[in-house]
């Protein structure tokens, strides 16, 4: 019906009066009378209308009278016009309700026992409003449930036709995997073709069904909604950080909901624009790792060959010993520790605490190393701002996107739908540059397929399309006239001709991408793990700035260059100093001053400056000796790096081994000790996503057995080791938190940053802006290894967390394939699951294929969330010189029918 959001960045729609139940009310022309009459305060019942989306208008319920008209008026699809007089209340719209609830309870069976939705359905609250007690023409439908869905079941027995789950799929996901068709006399809802759904299983349909129509599969009749407790919290699979309510009975976790909801249609529709409340399938349907069976409840000791169960206090004396010797034999810089971003702020900022007031030790890193710091370091080293500029609302109210190397539906699906509303709502041009025809792809104005690993030389190309064609920011390159110069020499070598003819992305590609972003008034770049999580990720961070500063993007309102994050916790792990280079506050670590702040606060001696090693470095100097104990929390860097790194040779050459995590890890099965971690479900604290949004982790269950919150065990071991830690509480370790970096719990909107051009641009900048265009050697068509191996994540999927959820895993198993492009497959005569040889430098996988048309050319991708077969070792590790994040996710190889 194209109603418009009541505020719109390029049009200021007029601001017009009219009259509701006498009252003289304000609104924008054009938006839904129902927006305007529920923005008073006022509910009238909708049970086919939802704020998230256009409305339907099927279902009689927003009746409203119109001065000047006959017939009551269905608000919701109505648009506020000026002078309009409207009353809401009376006798004659409460039959005219009732009727329209009676025809929908007429044709809805009354199992309400068996249902559900009981306690949390539209129909019944609508039929007991309205006192709706007898049902003349009742007719039974006998509908089959349709339950060949992997995560929803169908019973359109029950469905009133009120569309909301077709519209929410279709405008707000534009996924349109739901359709309405006439079977059996009925009008029920299908998914597309009425084949078995095939969808992203997000479940937004089902959180926006005011009946019981939609059932999720994993806690269907379990338990009513009022037996629950529901817990507010943060999702523990992305930097998204969606809001969810963890539903819980007693130890049991039994179904997640959103605060999308039938239950929350009431809303101003241009606040979609920071969200729309929904999750994600991972997020809805992946809970069940919490209370999984396979959780670690009690501490486990090394006795020989075994890891065998042992109570907290017997194995803590023994890890705290050991600790002790190795120190006072070997020193300090013998310990080192890794921390998974899955941990909260509170957590990470005292695990480096640990690390470096505990054990007097600068050896320690995260899982930020694996890219996010490539961006942080780069956008620290450029602009001084070490996070994104831009939140969601900057995003969806861009009128140009440029997304390169990000298959963002399948890492941050929630910020997707940021993407989405951009192109909807507001018009946005979206370019999107990848090796795959990914899913945004689809949706995007200006797609470009391109070789994989040629995205650095994409952006040498559509900078250099940037000056060739003018579309510079004269004020903003004038002001720094050394640096432009520097710029221009750096890549005048570049020729667009050769760029398209390696990247296979045309010249009038980059010249159009160039156009776009320098023309928008809004432009926003978004990159991921094609950028940061490949070789010479950091440079390449560097010209994605260069365009932004050339084109006037940086620092403008609404402008910026933004990257993802995929753990949820990466932007955290970076602000709380756990990195060998940053104390807390991403302070430099050989910063006197702020060394000196740090060792008051903390009433010690900090290692040495220059001293510490990042992951790559610690996992060496384990290998060498140099190392001897090393205590990792939540990460699993045997299972996560290919055999090349030599992962187990590190860990073998130890003499303590800690592993602190709910699961038994591969890299746990070969610690001298473990350690019972609990889950975010089982504990207080924070998160930082993407936006650079502090929020909360609630505490939703007591913990699993013997297990701990991390900060915890950190606060005894500490203890242990002489420490005069307090900490009772996550909130104790917050309060720290908060005067070390005082505003950093903005909880809410973060505050706006706005980078510094001044420093490097006019100091620094033409001194290394040579090096990042340097002209690589031709690259070598290696006709012997014609295939570009990817890994990467898929949608279903987080790490290997989300493997022991036994929801996703139904939905999406390891097929132990590899995908391909068809037209490839076609040319090696390998039909699916044809077993192929593929080998590269490190070795041979045997495995069967299967296509994906996704896939660009001479490519083939496996998901990196499993280990059989080892696709993983097949991959080569390239670690960038001046970030150190190891770049291990792309491989040349060989594919043959075997
Ligand atoms: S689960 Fe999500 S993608 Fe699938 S039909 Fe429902 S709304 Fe659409
Ligand atoms: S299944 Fe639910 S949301 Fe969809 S049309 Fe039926 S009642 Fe409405
Ligand atoms: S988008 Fe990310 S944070 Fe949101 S529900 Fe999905 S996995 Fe969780
Ligand atoms: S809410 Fe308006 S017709 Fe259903």
């Amino acid at each position: 019906m194209g109603l418009k959001p009541a505020t719109n960045p390029d049009v200021e729609a007029a601001e017009i009066e009219l009259s509701i139940d006498g009252k003289s009310v304000m609104a924008k022309s054009g938006v839904s009378l129902y927006d305007v009459i529920s923005s008073t305060g006022k509910i009238i019942p909708a049970m086919c209308y939802h704020y998230t989306f256009d409305p339907f208008g099927s279902c009689g319920m927003c009746l409203v009278m119109q001065e000047g008209k006959k017939a009551p008026v269905r608000s919701c699809s109505a648009k506020a016009t000026a002078g309009m007089i409207i009353r809401t209340e009376g006798e004659d719209l409460f039959q005219a309700r009732k009727k329209a609830v009676e025809k929908h309870l007429s044709v809805h069976p009354l199992d309400c026992p068996v249902c559900d939705a009981d306690g949390h359905c539209e129909l019944q609250d609508t039929a007991f409003q309205h006192g709706v007690t007898n049902l003349a023409n009742a007719k039974q439908k006998f509908i089959p449930e349709d339950t060949r869905s992997p995560a929803l079941d169908f019973n359109m027995n029950r469905c009133i036709a009120c569309a909301e789950c077709i519209n929410v799929c279709k405008d707000v996901l534009m996924i349109d995997a739901l359709q309405f068709m006439k079977k059996g006399g009925f009008n029920q809802v299908v998914p597309k073709g009425d084949l078995a759904l095939s969808c992203e299983f997000c479940g937004d349909c089902l959180a926006v069904c005011p009946v019981g129509a939609i059932t999720n599969k994993f806690s269907k009749y379990l338990y009513k909604p009022w037996q629950m407790k529901k817990t507010t919290t943060t999702c523990n699979y992305c930097g998204d950080g969606c809001q969810m309510y963890l539903e819980t009975k007693d130890a049991e976790v039994v179904r997640v909901t959103s605060p999308l909801s039938w239950k929350n249609k009431w809303g101003d529709r241009a606040d979609t624009a920071k969200g729309h409340g929904g999750l994600c399938v991972r997020g809805r349907f992946g809970f069940e790792y919490i209370d999984s069976p396979a959780r670690l409840k009690q501490p486990l000791l090394r006795k020989g060959n075994q890891l065998v169960e042992a109570p907290w206090l017997e194995t803590m004396h023994q890890v705290v010993d050991r600790f002790s010797d190795i120190q006072r034999k070997h020193g300090s810089y013998a310990i080192a520790g890794l921390i998974t971003a899955r941990c909260t702020n509170e957590e990470l900022y005292l695990f480096q605490k640990l690390m470096r007031a505990g054990f007097r030790t600068n050896h320690l890193d995260s899982s930020a190393r694996y890219g996010h710091l490539n961006f942080v370091q780069a956008s620290r080293h450029a602009l001084g701002i070490g996070r994104n500029p831009n939140d969601w609302e900057d995003l969806t109210k861009a009128k140009a996107v440029l997304l390169i190397g990000s298959n963002i539906t399948e890492t941050n699906p929630l910020t997707a739908v940021r993407i989405k509303e951009a192109i909807r709502v507001y018009k946005a041009q979206v370019v999107v540059i990848d090796s795959a025809t990914t899913n945004i792809a689809k949706l995007a104005s200006h797609p470009f397929l391109i070789k994989p690993g040629t995205e650095g030389l994409v952006i040498d190309g559509i900078v250099k399309a940037t000056l060739e064609l003018d579309l510079i920011d004269q004020e903003g390159t004038q002001k720094f006239p050394l640096s432009f110069k520097a710029l221009k020499e750096a890549v005048a070598h570049i020729s667009l001709e050769q760029v398209a003819a390696e990247t296979g992305m045309s010249v009038e590609a980059l010249k159009a991408t160039a156009a776009i972003f320098a023309e928008a008034p809004r432009s926003i770049i978004l990159c991921a793990e094609g950028i940061v999580r490949r070789p010479d990720g950091y440079q390449n961070v560097l010209k994605l700035i260069d365009l932004a500063w050339i084109t006037g993007k940086l620092g403008q309102p609404g402008c910026g260059v933004n990257t993802l994050t995929e753990e949820p916790n990466e932007q955290g792990a970076v602000d709380m100093g756990v990195a060998p280079e940053y104390l807390p506050g991403q302070s430099s670590f050989d910063d006197q001053g702020v060394r000196d702040r740090f060792a008051k606060a903390w009433d010690v001696t900090l290692p040495a400056a220059g001293s510490g090693a990042n992951l790559t470095e610690i996992l060496k100097r384990c290998r060498s000796g140099q190392i001897r104990a090393l205590y990792v929390i939540g990460e699993n860097p045997l299972a996560t790096f290919p055999a090349s790194m030599e992962v187990r040779a590190a860990l073998d050459r130890l003499e303590l081994l800690v592993v602190q995590d709910p699961f038994l890890t591969e890299t746990a099965r070969m610690a001298h000790a473990v350690l019972p971690a609990c889950t975010s479900a089982e504990k207080d604290g924070t998160f930082t996503n993407l936006e650079g949004r502090v929020l909360r982790v609630r505490e939703a269950i007591d913990p699993i057995g013997e297990s701990l919150p991390d900060w915890h065990i950190m606060t005894a071991l500490a203890s242990a080791l002489g420490c005069q830690w307090g900490y009772e509480s996550s909130n104790d370790i917050q309060a720290e938190i908060m005067k070390l970096l005082p505003g950093y719990y903005n909880l809410g909107q973060p505050r706006k940053i706005v980078p510094t051009l001044e420093p490097y641009f006019s100091d620094g900048y033409a001194a290394d802006v040579a090096e990042r265009y340097r002209p690589s050697a031709p690259r070598d068509t290696r006709t012997q290894r014609p295939f570009v191996l990817l890994m990467g994540q898929i949608l279903y999927h987080s790490g290997k967390m989300s493997t022991k959820a036994p929801g996703l895993i139904t939905i999406a198993p390891n097929t132990g394939r590899l995908r391909m492009n068809p037209q490839d497959m076609e040319r090696l005569a390998v039909g699916e699951g044809t077993t192929v040889r593929v080998t590269s430098d490190h070795g041979s996988v045997q495995l069967a294929v299967q296509p994906d048309q996704s896939i660009g050319p001479q490519t083939c991708f496996f998901p990196e969330h499993f280990n059989e077969p080892p696709v993983k070792d097949l991959m080569s590790v390239q670690i960038d010189s001046a970030t150190g994040v190891p770049s291990f996710k792309q491989t040349r190889v060989t594919i043959e029918k075997v």
